[in-house]
């Protein structure tokens, strides 16, 4: 199968393109033939070697997010058959970036029926990513008001909307590009960065979802409600300020939940979500994609097609 790969870590230019064998689903496991893959900043962390470093194993495929069809099922798979369209959470097991990828049981489920394979790829690890940081870390209820930084990227745009059909108020902070998609998609108040400081145009957060870290997340203090709570995809709060705010804090890294797949399938084709991707790259053009999202602005996803 055709892959893209890298042998060692390094700038974009370490993605090769290679020919590799097709894995065989083991038990509990299913074969993907891959028609799109979704790129996330995980990816180009990875591959710098700045991230997960000491338990990458070279050369290595990269990619965690996939849409396609069931190519062949291992043992003990009784719900999903060859031809059967999905959508994966790929654990660090596998990798997107190719024709052919693996998922275990817990990773995959069928994709929205509303989304083509490009926006059903852009899903699964954003949408989980938030879903996690608002609901199993934030505990975020009807009538809350949240606070989201970096609110027009791959999770941000999700978490606007999962709080918003939640029935919570969303404060959103973007960049100057993203303000009307954000406020589209329900946003209350959307506060461009690079014009103005958060703390002077909003307060009283019950939580703060921070997807940026840095001094964002220090600054964050200072809008959070007493006992409110303040959740990290990239670094651990201040525990210190956390016990004069009688906050709870957490940083987590999200995983694969097949139960919260389905959920988020199901709100997309209801018509509650939906899915904004930026631009689509082939799987060959992988070195530009990644270039792209780590150097340039991206609203929403960016999408690799495979063939
Ligand atoms: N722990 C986990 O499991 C997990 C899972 C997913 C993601 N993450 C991490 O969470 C972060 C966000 O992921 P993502 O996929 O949403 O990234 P993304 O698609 O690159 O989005 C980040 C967004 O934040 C904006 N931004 C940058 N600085 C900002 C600031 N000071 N205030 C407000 N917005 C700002 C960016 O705009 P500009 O480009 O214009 O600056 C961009 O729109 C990444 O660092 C990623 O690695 C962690």
């Amino acid at each position: 199968m055709n892959a893209v790969i890298f042998r060692s870590f390094g700038g974009p230019d370490v993605l090769e393109s290679a020919h590799l064998p097709r894995p065989e689903p083991q038990a509990g496991e299913v074969l993907i033939r891959v028609h799109a893959a979704s790129v996330n900043p995980i990816d180009y962390k990875i591959r710098s070697g700045h991230f997960h470093r000491a338990s990458i194993t070279l050369p290595a495929v990269l990619g965690r997010d996939v849409a396609g069809t069931i190519a062949d099922v291992g043992a003990g798979i009784t719900d999903l058959a060859p031809g059967d369209e999905v959508y994966a959470f790929l654990g660090s097991h596998s990798g997107g970036y190719a024709q052919f990828a693996l998922a275990r049981a817990n990773e995959v489920a069928r994709k929205p029926r509303s989304l083509d394979y490009i926006q059903a790829a852009a899903v699964p690890l954003a949408a989980t990513t938030a879903w996690q940081g608002l609901f199993d870390h934030g505990r975020l209820q009807a009538g809350q008001r949240v606070l989201i930084h970096g609110a027009g990227g791959g999770v941000g745009h999700f978490a606007v909307q999962f709080a918003k059909a939640k029935g919570a108020t969303v404060i959103a902070t973007v960049s100057p590009e993203d303000v009307d998609l954000v406020q589209t998609l329900g946003a209350d108040e959307v506060i461009d960065y690079k014009a103005q400081r958060f703390e002077d145009r909003t307060a009283h957060i019950d939580l703060v979802f921070d997807l940026i870290g840095g001094d964002t997340q220090t600054r964050s203090w200072a809008v959070l409600k007493n006992g409110g709570t303040l959740v990290s995809t990239l670094q651990q709060p201040s525990v210190e300020e956390a016990r004069k705010h009688h906050a709870h804090v957490s940083v987590f890294m999200a995983e694969p939940r097949r139960e919260q797949l389905v959920a988020i399938a199901k709100l997309i084709d209801a018509g509650k979500v939906c899915v904004a991707v930026s631009h689509t790259h082939s799987l060959f053009d992988a070195r530009e994609a990644h270039d792209e999202l780590e150097h340039e602005h991206s609203t929403g996803k960016l999408v690799l097609t495979v063939a």
